[in-house]
């Protein structure tokens, strides 16, 4: 069921995203987008892993690591994993939450 949510809000983010409306989830996008583009391209530049290419931002990679959810990413993105550091206390909950959003997002649509 959260699963089923959490796909439909991407999508439904996509479809606002696509049109172009000046909306709450486009914003929320674009400041996702903004934090990944400050925070992450260090090594996940366009969806990759410079550490783990393995273990990159593309759909498939995120489900065969348990990671294709917004709740996964959210955990890992706050509290850390192997190498990659912890954001918990860099990042607010909204941001976390935004750059979450914007990871799944991307790698739903194929669009890093
Ligand atoms: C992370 O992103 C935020 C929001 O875009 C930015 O203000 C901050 O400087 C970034 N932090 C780091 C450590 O890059
Ligand atoms: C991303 O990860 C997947 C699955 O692990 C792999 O098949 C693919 O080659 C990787 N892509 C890149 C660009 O490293």
């Amino acid at each position: 069921m959260q699963l089923l949510f959490n796909l439909f809000i991407v999508f439904f983010s996509t479809f606002l995203f696509s049109t172009q409306n000046i909306s709450a989830q486009s914003l929320d996008f674009n400041a996702g987008k903004e934090i990944f583009s400050q925070n992450c391209t260090a090594c996940h530049e366009g969806g990759q892993n410079v550490v783990v290419s393995e273990k990159n931002l593309s759909k498939n990679a995120l489900e065969d690591n348990d990671m294709y959810s917004i709740d996964a990413i959210i955990n890992q993105v706050t509290n850390g994993k192997g190498i990659m550091p912890a954001f918990g206390a860099r990042l607010s909950d909204d941001d976390i939450q935004n750059v979450a959003q914007y990871v799944l997002n991307q790698a739903e649509t194929s669009s890093w």
